[in-house]
Order: C-alpha cells, then sequence, then structure tokens
C-alpha cells in the first residue's frame, strides 16, 4: 500500500528548541490514524507542520506520493489536506451558514455548494437548527461541529483533527467520536490528534504514540491500547 500521507524524518524547531526530534509516520487511504501523547509532546506542532503552517527544519511531507513540505497552506488544503485546528477557529461574527460556505471557497458550482451542505446539515442536524445563528453564540461543541463541518465542506481527500474534544462536556465528546465513527464508516481518511487516548485509540485503526517529540511506540490501535507503558501513561491504568 502507498501511504496518502507519508512523514519521513520531521523535525520542528521553534528556535532553538527542537519540538519534534526526526519522526516518521504514515496514513494509508481510508485509514483513521490517531497521534496521542502528553500535552507539550508535539503533537499539535506535526500537525501544524503538514497543513503548512510550520516549516520543518527537516525532513520529508508528501501527499498523493507529492512533496508538500515547502507548499503554502493555502496550496496544500487545495490539494485536498484540510485540518481543523486545536482551538477550533470558526469566524464568530459570521453566521453558521456562512462559515460553512467559507469551507467551500472557490467551489464555483453553487449546487455542487449547496450538496455538500446538504451533506452537512445531515451529519450535524444541530448546525442545520441554528443555521442563520452568529456562530460566536454556539455551544463549545457546536462550534466543534461546525469547524468539522467547514473543514467537510471543501472535500477534503484527508482531514487533520486536532483535539475535536478539548474542553467538551463529556456528552459531548461521546458525540463528536460518534461522528469520527460516521466519518470512518464513510470510507474517509483521518490523522487524529489527541489526549483522550482511550477514544482515540477506540475509534482508530493504528495509532502512533509521540513522547516528548519522538515516536514511542506505534501499530495496530488494539496492540497499542494493550500496551503495558501506553496503559500506565496515558489510559489511567485501566
Ligand atoms: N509557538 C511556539 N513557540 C515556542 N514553543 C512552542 C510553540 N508552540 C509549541 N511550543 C512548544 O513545543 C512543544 C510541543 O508543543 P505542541 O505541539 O503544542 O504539543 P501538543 O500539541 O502535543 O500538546 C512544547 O514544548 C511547546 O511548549
Ligand atoms: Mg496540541
Amino acid at each position: 500500500m502507498t501511504a496518502l500521507l507519508a512523514v519521513k524524518g520531521l523535525e520542528i524547531a521553534y528556535g532553538k528548541i527542537l519540538a519534534v526530534k526526526g519522526i516518521d509516520l504514515e496514513v494509508g487511504e481510508g485509514e483513521v490514524v490517531s497521534l496521542i501523547g502528553a500535552n507539550g509532546a508535539g503533537k499539535s506542532t506535526t500537525l501544524r507542520a503538514i497543513s503548512g503552517l510550520l516549516r520543518a527544519r527537516a525532513g520529508t511531507i508528501s501527499f498523493e506520493g507529492r512533496a508538500i513540505e515547502r507548499l503554502s497552506p493555502h496550496r496544500i488544503a487545495r490539494q485536498g489536506l484540510v485540518q481543523v485546528p486545536e482551538g477550533r477557529q470558526i469566524f464568530i461574527d459570521m453566521s453558521v451558514l456562512e462559515n460553512l460556505r467559507m469551507g467551500a471557497y472557490g467551489e464555483p458550482s453553487r449546487a455542487r455548494v449547496k450538496q455538500r451542505l446538504d451533506q452537512a446539515f445531515d451529519l450535524f442536524p444541530r448546525l442545520a437548527e441554528r443555521r442563520q445563528q452568529v456562530a460566536g453564540l454556539l455551544s463549545g461543541g457546536e462550534q466543534q461541529m461546525l469547524a468539522m463541518g467547514r473543514a467537510l465542506m471543501a472535500e477534503p481527500r484527508m482531514l487533520l483533527l486536532d483535539e475535536p474534544s478539548m474542553g467538551l462536556a463529556p456528552l459531548l465528546v461521546d458525540e463528536i467520536f460518534e461522528l469520527i465513527l460516521r466519518l470512518k464508516g464513510e470510507k474517509r481518511t483521518i490523522l487524529l490528534v489527541e489526549q483522550n487516548a482511550n477514544l482515540a485509540l477506540e475509534v482508530s485503526d493504528r495509532a502512533y504514540v509521540l513522547e516528548t517529540g519522538r515516536i514511542r511506540l506505534s501499530g495496530p490501535a488494539a496492540k497499542v491500547a494493550a500496551d503495558p507503558a501506553v496503559l500506565a501513561a496515558y489510559l489511567g491504568g485501566h
């Protein structure tokens, strides 16, 4: 299998501080892969480099066999690699509908935009009910759904999700993970970053464990979940 996304020898520094210290990872078409690890391990840094928001100090990133590590975030997104950033970053002064339309920016066919909107509202009925509402007035969970809905409006080939469950009440966390399962059922390709390792491993095919900028362990999600070191460090010893 050729990987849809392949990262090799990736190093990312903030000034003199090396945050990601030479990691390799791959995501195949239709796979849900999670990147787990403690706060500060380098998960967001890795995602930001993949989506072009940060320049790698060394290493290569290829998407569909093409090198993307020198491309702008805009061009990377246009190739179908779309990130839902940590903290959501929706446009709070705009309506739900306007936010979703922004996701399809550049799509000339109104019919296609309409079709994707219908899809998004089907996936997120709460957003449908609130389509005219200003996004800043949505609850945290609804804002997360909007951020994911907006990413899907771009018809991505692959989604990068950074901590979709962060800051949400348990019930909404479950809802977000059910949604990820639904996207998985649609054979979408997802790289999922989560501190909630239990849930991330439950919905993933494979996983990588990142520890202070290095991959400590990787493999099928069930195998990673059963690893004693992972159990002790990330899964609360259950
Ligand atoms: N903008 C930044 N400037 C300097 N250091 C940063 C910046 N962002 C993150 N870091 C540092 O890089 C490391 C990895 O951070 P991050 O990728 O955000 O971790 P995670 O997403 O796994 O919690 C941490 O030590 C963090 O303090
Ligand atoms: Mg992070």
